[in-house]
């Protein structure tokens, strides 16, 4: 019996499937390809340094990069709310063991500038892409970092430990699924190849039955007659 076309269709089809949705579940992932880029959520400051009442500059900055000027906060005591999609976002972008020493400061035109905090910003504190970074009497800021997402947990450890062996379960679940695909693609292309093959003989037979029939002297002409 032949076997159905289709049946090789499905068999080829099934692997290209596999491997296009491990390509979407290696970009969904968050912490794998996608980066870990800060932005800033919102801010309010409680106080400027200044004891001229004047308008100040507020910039974030981390050790060795540029500063951030956040030009919109100018008054104490009014949330800010930002998009993560203004000009001057994102703030920084994290490495992935190591944490960043970063800062919220007022520029200061005669004294050096003024530190509103000063802290070890970590891919860690991010809990679900969200980090809340409050000082009494400073200022009160959240900081979005959807690939420094980390599941929550109750200690600092845990909550690092979950994250990366749910990365690792990830890159594995991915690394299964393209073996699995070149896998049946390889199976495919040999069920292909032997279904090509079984038809060529079958074509060939019948060229063969139908060239025996219409000449008498076909098995001398040949010398083939031992195959039949
Ligand atoms: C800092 O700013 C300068 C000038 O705007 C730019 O050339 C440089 O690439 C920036 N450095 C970083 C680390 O962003
Ligand atoms: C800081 O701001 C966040 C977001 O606006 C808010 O949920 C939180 O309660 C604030 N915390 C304090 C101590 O004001």
């Amino acid at each position: 019996m032949k076997r159905p076309r289709y049946l090789l269709r499905i068999s080829i089809a099934i692997p290209r499937l596999l491997l296009l949705f491990s390509f979407v579940l290696l970009s969904s992932a968050p912490g794998i390809l996608s980066s870990r880029l800060v932005t800033l959520g919102s801010i309010e400051i409680f106080k400027t340094h200044e004891w001229l009442p004047s308008k100040p500059t507020v910039y974030f900055h981390c050790q060795g990069e540029n500063k951030t000027i956040l030009p919109d906060v100018k008054k104490t005591h009014v949330l800010y709310t930002f998009k993560g999609e203004e000009s001057w976002q994102p703030l920084t972008e994290l490495p992935d063991k190591k944490c960043k020493r970063c800062g919220i400061y007022e520029k200061d035109n005669l004294k050096p500038d003024d530190v509103y905090d000063e802290w070890e910003l970590c891919a860690d504190d991010f809990v679900d892409g969200k980090y809340i970074h409050f000082k009494d009497n400073e200022f009160n800021a959240t900081f979005i970092c959807p690939g420094c997402t980390a599941s929550t947990g109750s200690t600092h450890t845990s909550a690092s430990n979950t994250r990366s062996s749910a990365k690792k379960s990830h890159v594995l679940l991915v690394i299964v699924i393209c073996i699995l695909a070149s896998l049946l693609m390889t199976i495919g292309a040999v069920a292909e190849y032997k279904y090509w093959q079984k038809r060529k003989r079958e074509q060939d037979q019948a060229r063969f039955l139908k060239l025996f029939e219409e000449g008498d002297d076909f098995e001398e002409e040949l010398g083939l007659g031992h195959v039949i």
